[in-house]
């Protein structure tokens, strides 16, 4: 895969700027009032065996145009090859080339708006309702021992079909490692989120996190994590 041609045209923002950007409101008290559930990662030894790995992840690029984007767009969506990639979809296919893994996006029946402000506000209220937006069918975990799972940060947590992904899969077993991009506030906590959703499985408490602001750095720092790993 080639680097990507778009870049980011803004300076990192703080992590209360960053928040403050994605809704016009602040949503650093929410984490202190957060009731979900959190898990412990661990130590993990990955297997080397690519046959076994998939990469799942969920992105939502907020438009598929690759020139003229607006500073929102292009907070969610980097330009590869002519092709307008959401942040998250771009280091899963980036782990996908390294560790040569299948992978698989998760994908609500009902689709997100790609308008921004509607989407965050469809996104505000899903976590406000602790809801499970149903998703499309995924391959047949059991064949994997590995999945690296992938996710935007929203509202300081997975997206709330992660949920629904973790709770109604066969997970028993099975080793998650999670990468995710956000915009400013970091991991916030979801590796733990993710084991106390993932009944079963031993999730890796050596989670990539990567700044929006920084997705030009994306091949290099997916590599060195993943050497990280072992792979
Ligand atoms: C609904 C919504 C909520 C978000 N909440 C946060 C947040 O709490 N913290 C943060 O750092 N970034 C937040 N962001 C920014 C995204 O995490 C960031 O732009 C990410 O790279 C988008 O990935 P994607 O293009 O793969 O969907 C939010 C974005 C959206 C659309």
């Amino acid at each position: 895969m080639s680097q990507p041609t778009a870049r980011r045209s803004f300076i990192a923002l703080s992590s209360a700027a960053a928040l403050a950007a994605i809704g016009g409101c602040s949503i650093l008290g929410r984490e202190d009032e957060s009731d979900t559930p959190r898990g412990k990662t661990s130590q993990v030894a990955v297997a080397t065996d690519s046959s076994r790995m998939i990469v799942v992840y969920f992105s939502v690029p907020e438009t598929d145009k690759t020139t003229g984007l607006t500073e929102e767009e292009e907070n969610s969506v980097i330009v590869v090859d002519g092709q307008a990639l959401g942040n998250t979809q771009y280091v899963a296919q980036l782990i996908a080339q390294d560790t040569r893994a299948q992978t698989a996006r998760i994908e609500t029946v009902e689709a997100y708006p790609l308008d921004h402000q509607q989407l965050i506000d469809k996104a505000r209220k899903e976590q406000d309702d602790k809801a499970r937006p149903q998703i499309q069918q995924l391959p047949d975990m059991s064949s994997y021992d590995t999945i690296f799972l992938g996710y935007p940060i929203w509202w300081s947590d997975i997206p709330m079909p992660l949920y629904t992904f973790l709770e109604q899969t066969d997970l028993k077993g099975k080793t998650i490692i999670p990468f995710s991009t956000h915009g400013g506030s970091g991991l916030s906590g979801t590796p733990e989120a993710i084991a106390g959703a993932a009944s079963g499985a031993t999730v890796s408490d050596h989670a990539l996190s990567i700044s929006r602001d920084q997705m030009d750095g994306a091949p290099q720092a997916v590599t060195s994590w993943l050497s990280e790993l072992g792979l």
